[in-house]
């Protein structure tokens, strides 16, 4: 029997990306195990999901250091801890530096809320409705140097509405992850995914394009 992948979870806020994977794995959807639920934020609802679900959890607050690399160091040596197979953005509001991307190099995972190349950073759900975007979703790929830049794994994409509002798309944004980011994280806790000299291998073949789901 292979061992499960020992994933860590890194949040800020309501964690409910962090739920879906609770009950996918409850399920028996997806076959990771999550070793340690962390948080740069104290009051993040997410930790309070996973005291519930019986997951440890790890806060380390990012405005105790003078900078990001003395705090990427200290979330290192609190994560190293767990001996993790996998990191998980979920949610996860901080920007992680060089050397913390190369300590974990092709095992960080993130899910931006954009059919990636389009809408890097923030606000992108009102930037879609403002571009007048027919499609929209969300992107999870592996995490490198270069801001939501990193190879891509799964897309989920949904129609934008006529009279759509930012929050209303949001939502249905928000629903989809909670289906593709669980299942892309095992495709690669199962090493159906890997991450190879920069680039997403499928099943042993180099992929440029992301798999799409449409909703
Ligand atoms: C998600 O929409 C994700 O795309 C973005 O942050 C949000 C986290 O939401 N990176 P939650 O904390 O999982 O509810």
């Amino acid at each position: 029997m292979s061992k499960r992948c020992r994933t860590a979870i890194l949040i800020s806020g309501s964690g409910t990306n962090l739920q879906a994977f609770i009950d996918a794995i409850a399920d028996g959807e997806i076959d990771l195990e999550i070793v340690v639920v962390f948080s740069n934020n104290p009051d993040a609802y997410g930790l309070q999901r996973a005291a519930a679900a019986g997951i440890p959890t790890a806060c380390i607050r990012h405005d105790a250091f003078a900078d990001r690399e003395s705090f990427d160091a200290a979330v290192i040596a609190e994560l190293d801890g767990f001996a993790p197979d996998l990191l998980v953005l979920a949610g996860f509001m901080r920007i992680l530096g060089p050397a913390f991307v190369a300590h974990y190099r092709g095992k960080i995972l993130n899910i931006h809320p954009a059919l990636l190349p389009l809408y890097p950073g923030l606000n992108t759900h009102q930037r879609v409705i403002d571009a007048g975007d027919e499609w929209h979703g969300s992107t999870v790929h592996f995490v490198t140097e270069q801001l939501d830049a990193g190879p891509r794994i799964l897309q989920g994409r949904l129609r934008v509405n006529a009279d759509e509002n930012a929050n209303e798309l949001q939502d249905r944004v928000q629903s989809l992850e909670h289906k593709i980011f669980p299942r892309a994280a095992n495709m690669v806790g199962n090493g159906d995914v890997t991450f190879i000299d920069g680039q997403c291998w499928v099943n042993g073949a180099p992929r440029e394009e992301p798999e799409i789901e449409t909703f």
